[in-house]
Order: C-alpha cells, then sequence, then structure tokens
C-alpha cells in the first residue's frame, strides 16, 4: 500500500465492501467455469450431451465417473489431465463398475438380472445400464425425455427385443414380436394416451431384477403372476388362472383384459374407467368383422369349389 496514496486508500476503503462483493460475484462463474475446463476444451461434443444429464445438473463432474483431473489451470490444456485414477472408456463389462460407485442398490438387482447373466458370459449386447438410461444423456426418470421414463420405456427395451438379428442368435432364439404384441394391448393403447398408471414391460420384468419367465425367481414366472398383476395400483386381489394369464399377456386375444376374469371390484376406479372389456363397443366390433370375414371368404370359397364340381360333371356327360 505504500504507493497508494493515503486519500485514494481511504475512498477505497469506503469502497471496499462493494468490490469485495463484486469479486466474488465474477469468481463465482469463473471458478465453475474452471473446474471442468481440463476435459470441457477438448471433448465438446460429449460435454453438450452432458448439460443435459441429470448428474451434471447435480454437480457432478466427467472425473466422477472416469477419474482424471478437473483441477487443471484453465490457461494450461493437456492430455495428462487424463491420468491418475483416470479409467478412460469402460468397456461394455464394466459400465457397471462406474455406476455402482454411487447406485449400489440397482447395481446389486441387475447384478441378478438375465441381461447381466449373459454380458458375464461374453454376449455383449445384452442389456447394460448405459442401454436403458443413456450415457451422457442420463436424464431423470420423471423427464419426459429420458429413454426409462414410463412412456418411453418399451421402445427402449424394443430396440433390442424386436432385433431380429440380434435375438435370432444361437444362444437366444426368445421371441422378438413382444413389442408388436404388447401393442395390442389394453395397456398400451392406455399409455399411448398419455395414461400413465398401466403397466409397461418394466413393471411385469422388473426393470432391474429382469429375469427369464422360465425362471422359478422371475415376476413372470407363472406361479408368481398373481402378485406381481396384483401390485397396489394395478389388479389388487386378482383371481385368474395364472397359467391361461401368461399365455394371454403377450398374445393379440389379450387387448380385451376381460378374458382374464379380473376381480374388477379392486381395481382402481381410474383404470376401471379405462377398461375394455366384453362391455366395449370395441370388442363386439372386433368380433362382428371377424364373422364377417370368415363367413365372406367361407361362401367365396364354396361357390368356386361348386363352379369347378359342376364344370367337372358338365365334362363327363358330352
Ligand atoms: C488436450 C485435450 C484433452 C483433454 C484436456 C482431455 N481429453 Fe480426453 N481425449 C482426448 C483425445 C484426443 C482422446 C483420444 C481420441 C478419442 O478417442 O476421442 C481422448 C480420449 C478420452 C476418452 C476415451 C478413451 C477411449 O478409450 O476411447 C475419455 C473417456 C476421455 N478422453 C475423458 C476425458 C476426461 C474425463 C477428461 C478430463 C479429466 C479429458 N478426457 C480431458 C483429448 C483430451
Ligand atoms: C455418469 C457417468 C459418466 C459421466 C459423468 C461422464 N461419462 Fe463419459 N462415459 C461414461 C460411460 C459409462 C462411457 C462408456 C459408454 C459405452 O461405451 O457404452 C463413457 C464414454 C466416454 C467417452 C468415449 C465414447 C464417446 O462417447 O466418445 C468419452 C470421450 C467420454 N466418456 C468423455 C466424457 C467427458 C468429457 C465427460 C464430462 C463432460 C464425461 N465423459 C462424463 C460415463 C460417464
Ligand atoms: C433393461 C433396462 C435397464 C437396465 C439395464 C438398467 N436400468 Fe435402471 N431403470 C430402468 C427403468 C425402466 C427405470 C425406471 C423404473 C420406474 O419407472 O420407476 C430405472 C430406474 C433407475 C434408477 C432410478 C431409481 C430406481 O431404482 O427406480 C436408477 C438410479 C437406475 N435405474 C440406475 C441403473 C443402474 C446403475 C444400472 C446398471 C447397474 C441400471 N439402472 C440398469 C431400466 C434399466
Ligand atoms: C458419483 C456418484 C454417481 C455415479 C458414478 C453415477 N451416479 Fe447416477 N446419480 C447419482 C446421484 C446422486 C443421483 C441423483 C439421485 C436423485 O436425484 O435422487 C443420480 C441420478 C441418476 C439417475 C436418475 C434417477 C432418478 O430417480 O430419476 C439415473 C437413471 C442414474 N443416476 C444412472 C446412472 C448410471 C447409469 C450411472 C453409470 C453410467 C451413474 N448413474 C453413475 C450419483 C451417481
Ligand atoms: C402385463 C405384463 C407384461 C407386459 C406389459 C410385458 N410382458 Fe413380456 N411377458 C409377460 C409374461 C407373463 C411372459 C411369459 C409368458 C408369455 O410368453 O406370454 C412374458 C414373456 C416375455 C418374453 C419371453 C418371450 C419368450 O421367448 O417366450 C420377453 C422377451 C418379453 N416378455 C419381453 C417384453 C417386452 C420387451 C415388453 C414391452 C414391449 C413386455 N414383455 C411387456 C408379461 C408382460
Ligand atoms: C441392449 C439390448 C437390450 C435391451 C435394451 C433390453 N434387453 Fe432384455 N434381453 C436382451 C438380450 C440379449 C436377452 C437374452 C437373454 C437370454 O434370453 O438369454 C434379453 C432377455 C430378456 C428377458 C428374458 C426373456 C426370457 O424369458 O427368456 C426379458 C424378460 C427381458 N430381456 C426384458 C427386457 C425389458 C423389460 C427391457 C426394457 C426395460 C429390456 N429387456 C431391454 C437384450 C436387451
Amino acid at each position: 500500500m505504500a504507493f497508494i496514496s493515503r486519500s485514494l486508500y481511504s475512498s477505497l476503503k469506503k469502497k471496499y465492501a462493494l468490490i469485495v462483493i463484486t469479486a466474488i460475484f465474477l469468481l463465482i462463474p469463473a471458478a465453475s467455469a474452471q473446474q471442468d475446463v481440463s476435459c470441457y476444451h477438448c471433448h465438446t461434443p460429449v460435454v453438450t450431451e452432458f448439460r443435459n444429464n441429470v448428474h451434471y445438473k447435480i454437480g457432478f463432474t466427467c472425473a466422477d465417473c472416469h477419474g482424471g483431473s478437473i483441477e487443471t489451470n484453465a490457461s494450461v490444456i493437456s492430455y495428462n489431465v487424463m491420468s491418475g485414477n483416470f479409467i478412460g472408456r469402460p468397456t461394455r463389462l464394466n459400465v457397471t463398475m462406474v455406476c455402482e460407485k454411487c447406485h449400489i442398490e440397482e447395481t446389486k438387482n441387475y447384478k441378478q438380472s438375465i441381461h447381466w447373466e449373459q454380458i458375464e458370459k461374453g454376449h455383449l449386447e445384452a442389456a447394460t445400464c448405459t442401454d436403458c438410461h443413456g450415457i451422457h444423456e442420463i436424464r431423470a426418470i420423471k423427464d419426459p425425455k429420458s429413454p426409462s421414463n414410463h412412456q418411453n420405456s418399451p421402445a427402449t427395451c424394443a430396440k433390442c427385443h424386436s432385433n431380429t438379428e440380434l435375438m435370432s442368435a444361437w444362444y437366444y432364439g426368445i421371441k422378438t414380436d413382444r413389442f408388436d404384441t404388447y401393442k395390442e394391448s389394453f395397456h398400451w393403447k392406455a399409455l399411448r394416451n398419455g395414461y400413465n398408471v398401466v403397466a409397461t414391460c418394466a413393471d411385469c420384468h422388473e426393470n432391474h431384477l429382469t429375469k427369464a419367465h422360465t425362471d422359478p425367481a422371475s415376476s413372470t414366472y407363472p406361479a408368481n403372476l398373481p402378485m406381481t398383476c396384483g401390485q397396489t395400483d394395478c389388479h389388487p386381489g386378482v383371481k385368474f388362472d395364472a397359467k391361461i394369464a401368461a399365455g394371454l399377456v403377450h398374445d393379440k386375444e389379450s387387448l380385451h383384459s376381460g378374458d382374464l376374469l379380473f376381480n374388477k371390484t379392486g381395481m382402481n376406479p381410474q383404470i376401471a374407467a379405462y377398461y375394455l372389456g366384453p362391455f366395449d363397443l370395441a370388442y363386439w366390433i372386433a368380433i362382428f368383422f371377424k364373422i364377417l370375414t370368415t363367413s365372406v371368404i367361407g361362401i367365396f370359397a364354396g361357390m368356386v369349389i361348386l363352379d369347378f364340381v359342376s364344370r367337372f360333371k358338365m365334362q363327363k356327360r358330352w
């Protein structure tokens, strides 16, 4: 302070508080922009996606998943930040290692799933965390743009489950019409109309504890279906033949879930309002058209046969 004149110093003193406050406001954005500068300068496309990431919004950085250093001086942009505990790009086998640091429960459940079982066997195309949630654009489940949002989740499963090439691998051979058959169901029709309480794939098959329907521990194993369908807000106290229902869920006929003889008295009133059953006009219209087509085809086929027979007889007479 020696070279500052006494008068200037005292005037500065008056403005001291103001200067400090201004400095704080200028430094906050500078500090947070600088914090990520080590990765942000070079990986611009990733950063663009990352800005929509739920983890970015709560203050996490690249280094929380990839390791490496984020505390580099803004003026020194160097590859060296990708060092230390830097893990680079996790392989599909190792994605869970990144997420499980924080999502312990989800990972524990996922590791009991058929998806993980396959990945462990080296069939790396089975689903891992990033297939259902995204890589750098992981959004909150509530976010309508999240691939695992209730509205979007069936299409996310269908990316693989409707992929005949993927599913025809010799070790899989599971049905690939699951999204198509789901689309015939009451659940999808209601979901598409913005009604969110109805079941999607993940509600019946579990999002993380997904198992084969032949596995007795699976939510879709016939004996466990009354519990799966009977969840609160779905069909509590459901009474139906589990074996029949198991065959019907993905069956085209299940549009009219009335066939499952649901206990309608215990039904969520909102669902009841949405209910499509034998009392629904569409049900009878469908039956009407089925009878109409069969009989029209039958009559024409009969006429062709009669015509053929009569021509044959006429030929014989000559
Ligand atoms: C000086 C520029 C630069 C900086 C700073 C930088 N990177 Fe990289 N990074 C690269 C280049 C170049 C590659 C290799 C080319 C590629 O695969 O895109 C790469 C590759 C990667 C990969 C993929 C590796 C692979 O196997 O494909 C990851 C993950 C990564 N960087 C993360 C980070 C993180 C996290 C930070 C911050 C701690 C960071 N990078 C900082 C330039 C940089
Ligand atoms: C929530 C954890 C997470 C965060 C945060 C994250 N990444 Fe990644 N990143 C991953 C995973 C997992 C993969 C591998 C995905 C795969 O290949 O299936 C990956 C892949 C990459 C790759 C290689 C593939 C590609 O897309 O180019 C780069 C580069 C990369 N990350 C850079 C970054 C940078 C830079 C940031 C910060 C802006 C960041 N990551 C933040 C989890 C994360
Ligand atoms: C087959 C697809 C799929 C895979 C694989 C998957 N998830 Fe999920 N996850 C979902 C769906 C769907 C939801 C939303 C469920 C709902 O509607 O509540 C979800 C929900 C979540 C949530 C929100 C909280 C919760 O439990 O509902 C977190 C966190 C999460 N997943 C993390 C993970 C992690 C970590 C992994 C990997 C170990 C993973 N997920 C693997 C589909 C998946
Ligand atoms: C450093 C810790 C950390 C890591 C690593 C991490 N997450 Fe998260 N994640 C969080 C936290 C904290 C939240 C916010 C939880 C909340 O909002 O309830 C979150 C939120 C989420 C959500 C939204 C949950 C919801 O309820 O909407 C999903 C999905 C998710 N993470 C998936 C992943 C996946 C997939 C990975 C691995 C690629 C991963 N996370 C890695 C800490 C982490
Ligand atoms: C209302 C509950 C329910 C919904 C919703 C549902 N499933 Fe299923 N799913 C079942 C039941 C029960 C079975 C076992 C009996 C069967 O095959 O019909 C099954 C069987 C399967 C199978 C095994 C097929 C095989 O090879 O026999 C796959 C794969 C499958 N579902 C995927 C899906 C996908 C993907 C979706 C969403 C597009 C979906 N499911 C929606 C209940 C459901
Ligand atoms: C990245 C691809 C991928 C995604 C995304 C995916 N799956 Fe799968 N899933 C597979 C593969 C591969 C198998 C084959 C495992 C087997 O049958 O051995 C499988 C198996 C299954 C099975 C067991 C079928 C049976 O009965 O044998 C069910 C149920 C299932 N997935 C449900 C789901 C649901 C629900 C979703 C969405 C929430 C989903 N999957 C998302 C790849 C995927």
